[in-house]
């Protein structure tokens, strides 16, 4: 049987992604220890880059259903000296139940997922984050109900996880309302197969007319802080603050997947106001992996 993989929220469907986020707040909300439906499995967890949350949860979770998961840096195998990743993916998946990668480049992420025996979790890419969408859904989801037909807005730079959010307007059937510079726009191609989904604004505060979810993230990502006073110069007019959540509907939630740099992105009132969610969020990326772990080792 050929394995599922998760590289993009667009590997699973509208309904199994809805099924899924199900599963992830009945798993919350109903922890049982008993449950270990991973009992004897493994994760291999692949870093090119920092984490907190991507690992913690996943190894959490593994453990928690009974597996295990173990983490690889470049220092520790022999992908930081350059052996093929076709080679490293048949390699590893001929030894573990499961993969995920946290990558610099997307398309190891594809080559992995192409090699590979076992299904393959992006867990980051410099393109796409989609288990940090699963997490913020399943927020959504608990703190609001249905997000179908719900604006979303998303200011600032037009990277992996607002990439990630457009695919995710797509899947879940919202309107996402961008606001970003120019220059940091998201990848044409993604946001054309997005239709009349999305929909671009020239200031933060006219995206964030009547939406029902305001999300940023970082102005310089991981890998870019070479470009970070270019990128703040860039971004001064980006930042999400009591004004722009003014502007959105009065029950609107704040999300930022973490890291923040408060001042920058996101001013301290709001990302630390009634109208932020992040420490949800951020725990949910625990009980949403734990559904995404389940449905695709126990297929
Ligand atoms: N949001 C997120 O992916 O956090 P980490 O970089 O800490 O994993
Ligand atoms: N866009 C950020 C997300 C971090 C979780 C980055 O890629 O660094």
């Amino acid at each position: 049987m050929q394995p599922r993989h998760f590289t993009s929220l667009l590997d699973l469907s509208q309904h199994e992604l809805r099924t899924l986020i199900q599963r992830a707040i009945q798993l919350k909300n109903h922890r049982d220890p008993d449950f270990q439906p991973l009992k004897g499995k493994v994760l291999a967890m692949v870093f090119e880059k920092s984490s907190t949350r991507t690992r913690i949860s996943f190894e959490a979770g593994m453990a928690q259903f009974g597996g295990s998961a173990i983490f690889l840096s470049p220092r520790d195998t022999q992908l930081g000296r350059g052996e093929p990743l076709e080679d490293s993916a048949r390699v590893i998946s001929s030894m573990v139940d499961c993969i995920m990668l946290r990558t610099h480049s997307h398309e190891t992420v594809n080559t992995f997922a192409r090699h590979s025996r076992v299904p393959v979790i992006n867990g980051l890419s410099d393109l796409l984050h989609p288990c940090q969408l699963l997490a913020d859904m399943q927020t959504y989801f608990e703190c609001r109900g249905d997000i179908a037909g719900k604006t979303v807005t998303w200011i600032g730079d037009g990277n992996n996880m607002c990439h990630s959010y457009i695919n995710a307007a797509r899947q879940f059937d919202f309107k996402l309302h961008i606001a970003c510079p120019i220059d940091y726009r998201p990848v044409q191609s993604i946001v054309d197969a997005a239709g009349d989904r999305v929909a671009f604004f020239n200031s933060p505060e006219l995206a964030a007319k009547q939406a029902n979810l305001v999300v940023t993230d970082v102005w310089a990502s991981m890998g870019q802080e070479d470009e970070q006073k270019k990128r703040e110069m860039a971004f001064q007019d980006y930042q999400v603050n009591a004004q722009v959540m003014q502007a959105a509907n009065p029950d609107a939630l704040f999300m930022h997947c973490l890291p923040a740099h408060r001042g920058e992105e996101v001013s301290a009132d709001v990302i630390d106001g009634a109208q932020s969610v992040i420490f949800q969020e951020a725990e949910n990326r625990l009980h949403a992996q734990k559904a995404l772990l389940e449905f695709l080792i126990c297929r």
